[in-house]
């Protein structure tokens, strides 16, 4: 495939990505506290979770592994950073997760499935086959784009592993209820860890410097900030005393 031809690609895809942010806002993804079983067939939320997200983790291994050029200049990095987060959010995650009786609908978790091999595809195929050896050398080591992306990378992983470690240590085994969530940015916002995986992937877009990446910041925005809404709503009608100043995803602003 031709860096036009993806490009063309990116282009759709990012627009879907933008009408997608807009229907959420409308609808709801039944996962999680927000599910429910009007969406058809269901599964277990563990097994989920493992299904959703393993393909981008196989893929992006795949290419790393027998794409042409990975292993010829620092590209690896990249490959690295996604597969480390792909190993917590696939397999670590959901063990971590305590057990309840929630489903998730399967039209969920295809719908996932999809997103997860389209973004995979599009990012490993770029960086694996039409990126690297050029762009991802010495000199983009040395560059301030990536270490002020891997910086911005490091922080938003760190803020998204703390604060789903935080959320999952508030239910003790067996139990099943929600509470309010207090400490860390949990005292400016009800969904650090979203806020986390949008800083994440926003810090790997100024590393990697490329459209693909930069389409799957976007899609992240898109999917996490409607849903950080979701779960902001969810608390303050949930919970009378939620605190009033606490925002949705982005602390002091929304
Ligand atoms: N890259 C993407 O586009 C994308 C998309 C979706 C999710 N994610 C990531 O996947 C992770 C999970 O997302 P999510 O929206 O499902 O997170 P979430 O609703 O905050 O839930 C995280 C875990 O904590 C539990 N929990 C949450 N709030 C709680 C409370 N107040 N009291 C007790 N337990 C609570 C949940 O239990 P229940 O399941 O029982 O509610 C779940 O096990 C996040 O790290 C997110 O960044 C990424």
């Amino acid at each position: 495939m031709k860096t036009e031809t993806l490009e063309y690609i990116l282009f759709i895809w990012i627009t879907l990505a933008l009408i997608v942010h807009i229907t959420m806002f409308y609808v709801t993804a039944p996962f999680g506290r927000h599910t429910s079983d009007k969406w058809g067939l269901t599964l277990n939320n563990k097994v989920g979770w493992f299904i959703m997200e393993l393909p981008s983790l196989l893929m992006m291994s795949y290419f790393l592994v027998f794409g042409t050029y990975s292993m010829d200049s620092y590209v690896w990095i990249l490959f690295a950073l996604w597969i480390f987060h792909y190993t917590n959010r696939t397999i670590i995650y959901p063990l971590r997760i305590k057990p309840t009786d929630k489903k998730m609908p399967v039209s969920i978790a295809l719908s996932a499935i999809i997103f997860n091999i389209v973004n995979a595809g599009i990012n490993g195929y770029f960086l694996a086959e039409l990126a690297a050896p050029n762009n991802y050398n010495l000199e983009w080591l040395s560059s301030p784009h990536f270490t002020i992306g891997l910086l911005i990378f490091i922080a938003g992983m760190l803020i998204n592993l703390k604060s789903d470690t935080l959320l999952i240590g508030l239910r003790k085994k067996g139990e099943k209820n929600y509470q309010i969530p207090k400490g860390f940015l949990f005292d400016y916002i009800s969904s650090p860890n979203l806020f986390g995986e949008i800083i994440e992937w926003t810090g790997f877009a100024i590393m990697a410097w490329n459209l693909p990446a930069l389409s799957f910041a976007i899609w992240t925005f898109a999917n996490l900030v409607p849903r950080a809404l979701n779960h902001h709503n969810w608390y303050k009608e949930k919970f009378p005393d939620y605190p009033k100043n606490r925002k949705a995803v982005f602390p002091f602003l929304f």
